[in-house]
């Protein structure tokens, strides 16, 4: 059972705005039945370019329900450069949140808005259209998309990336995509962090340099070995030397121990300091298994 909170419960029960509005300004129409949630959301502008009115009608959950009908409250009453800065994160906090695995309704939400807007735009000729390559082909979600999800939201991992949009929870044949894609927009992301510090500031302190390693750990390093039924924990820095261990599979692995601690040592000379080494602390590593076959 998800938890659920009172507001997102009085959306579901009372939804407002249920319909749609005959000779509208846009019309934005996403999801499909196949994929279990569609939306289709309509909009009338006043004399003044704000938004009078706002319909929806959805075939989905309570959460789908619940965020299509505060999207409509929420979009009223503004212009359209103004609806267009909202973002499902807004959708989800104006609700008091939104259970992880139920936060696709609201990227479906802001995905009907834009192909709302965009129709309006095109002066009512433009439908919503998949743009760039699909990745998950099950639930028809591109790259594009994506990397959206990952950038605004800060996710890490796949399974939070099949919760905000679905992609990876088919036949789980995108996955190793969706990994790479994580491992592409996060590292960019450090690396705009990096580069947005003056120079100065690049000399890092100590308490500095042990969170910006402990922060590529958990978004360049971790999810990877996860993939891989593995994992590290950081234990200790000692001036440039990195002490992590190793968990789960091939912790004591000889082959793989030293694979590892040479992408880790790899990953924190990219994204933290060149002169960084990695040392494995064996006291703390589990029981060694057998590697016949
Ligand atoms: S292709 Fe993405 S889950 Fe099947």
């Amino acid at each position: 059972m998800w938890e659920y909170t009172e507001k997102l419960k009085e959306h579901f029960f009372n939804p407002r705005n249920v319909g749609e509005i005959k000779n509208p300004d846009g019309i934005g129409e996403v999801g499909s039945l196949a994929c279990g949630d569609a939306l289709k959301l309509t909009f009338k502008l006043d004399e003044n370019g704000r938004i009078k009115d706002a319909k929806f009608k959805t075939f989905g959950c309570a959460s789908a329900i619940a965020t299509s009908s505060v999207l409509t409250e929420m979009i009223k009453g503004k212009t359209i450069d103004e609806a267009a800065k909202v973002t499902n994160k807004d959708i989800a906090d104006y609700l008091g949140g939104l259970p992880e695995q139920k936060m696709h309704c609201s990227v479906m939400g802001r995905e009907a808005l834009e192909a709302a807007i965009e129709n309006y735009n095109s002066g009512g000729t433009k439908k919503h259209e998949l743009e760039g390559k699909v990745v998950c082909t099950c639930f028809g979600v591109t790259e594009k998309e994506i990397e959206r999800v990952i950038t605004e939201n800060d996710l890490t991992t796949v399974e939070q990336v099949t919760n905000y949009c679905k992609a990876g929870g088919g036949c789980g044949g995108c996955k190793g995509e969706i990994e790479k894609i994580i491992e592409k927009v996060q590292g960019r992301k450090i690396k705009e962090k990096l580069q947005t510090l003056p120079t100065k500031a690049r000399k890092l302190t100590n308490i500095q340099k042990i969170q910006l390693i402990q922060q590529t750990i958990n978004e360049q390093i971790r999810p990877a070995l996860r993939a891989h039924g593995g994992n590290i924990e950081l234990i200790d820095v000692e001036g440039n030397k990195v002490i992590v261990a190793f968990r789960g599979m091939c912790a004591q692995c000889k082959l793989a121990e030293y694979t590892m601690k040479d992408v880790v040592e790899a990953k924190l000379r990219e994204f933290v300091s060149d002169a960084l080494f990695v040392e494995e602390d064996r006291d703390s590593a589990q029981e060694p298994h057998n590697h016949r076959g």
